[in-house]
């Protein structure tokens, strides 16, 4: 069955980028999610538990949230081999105030440092900021995530507020950094660039 229109702006079909596209996630997915969910990394640089989220717990996340319809979830492949490499997603859309989260995991780790994320980042802003006309993307990460705050900085995320000494890892406590990026500082950073 085609898609509604609304529905096919909202969610397209595929967002292309330089070097990677996103598209919608399929139910065949599901096998890259359970390793990338299962590697203890992944877990450390996502998750505040220190486990890695369970077979039956990826399955949940994976159909509920990323194949459900609160979630604005899309599939990051590399442009040139078409290979699935990661997920990104907008959860707590809020129509109200025009607000959203942003979460984003490049699951296979050799394409870690290669740009990906960055770019992913910049097409669900544009995407955020252009179709569905957004004021607010925000989003939490870790104070040891060194290369997503960079990654997030480069986007044009700024610091809002830190959850002090929030989690505990690698044997100490570290902050949960708060980021957001509004629509005018957005849209000043791209109109600068082009
Ligand atoms: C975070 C993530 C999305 C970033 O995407 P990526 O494709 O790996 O990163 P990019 O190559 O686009 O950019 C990373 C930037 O951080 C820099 N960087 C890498 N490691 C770094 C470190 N230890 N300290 C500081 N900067 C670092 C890179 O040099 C690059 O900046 P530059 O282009 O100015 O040189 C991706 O690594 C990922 O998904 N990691 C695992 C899960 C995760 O951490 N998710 C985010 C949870 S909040």
């Amino acid at each position: 069955m085609a898609a509604a229109p609304e529905r096919e702006s909202w969610r397209p079909e595929a967002i292309l980028g330089r070097l990677i596209v996103l598209r919608r996630h399929r139910a065949e997915n599901l096998k890259a999610f359970m390793r990338w969910y299962s590697d203890p990394e992944i877990a450390r640089l996502t998750r505040y538990q220190q486990a890695p989220l369970s077979n039956d717990d990826i399955q949940r996340f994976f159909y509920a949230r990323i194949m459900g319809s609160d979630f604005l979830a899309m599939a990051i492949h590399q442009r040139d081999t078409d290979r699935l490499i990661g997920t990104c997603a907008f959860s707590q859309l809020d129509g109200d105030n025009g607000s959203t989260l942003f979460h984003i995991t490049i699951g296979e780790r050799d394409a870690w440092g290669k740009g990906y994320g960055t770019e992913a980042t910049e097409l669900m802003l544009a995407h955020a900021f252009t179709r569905l006309a957004l004021h607010r993307v925000a989003l939490t990460v870790f104070e040891y995530n060194a290369r997503a705050i960079r990654s997030y900085e480069k986007c044009g995320f700024v610091v809002e507020g830190r959850a002090r000494e929030a989690i505990f890892r690698d044997g100490r406590f570290w902050d949960e950094i708060h980021m957001s990026v509004l629509f005018d500082e957005w849209e000043a950073r791209y109109r600068t660039a082009r």
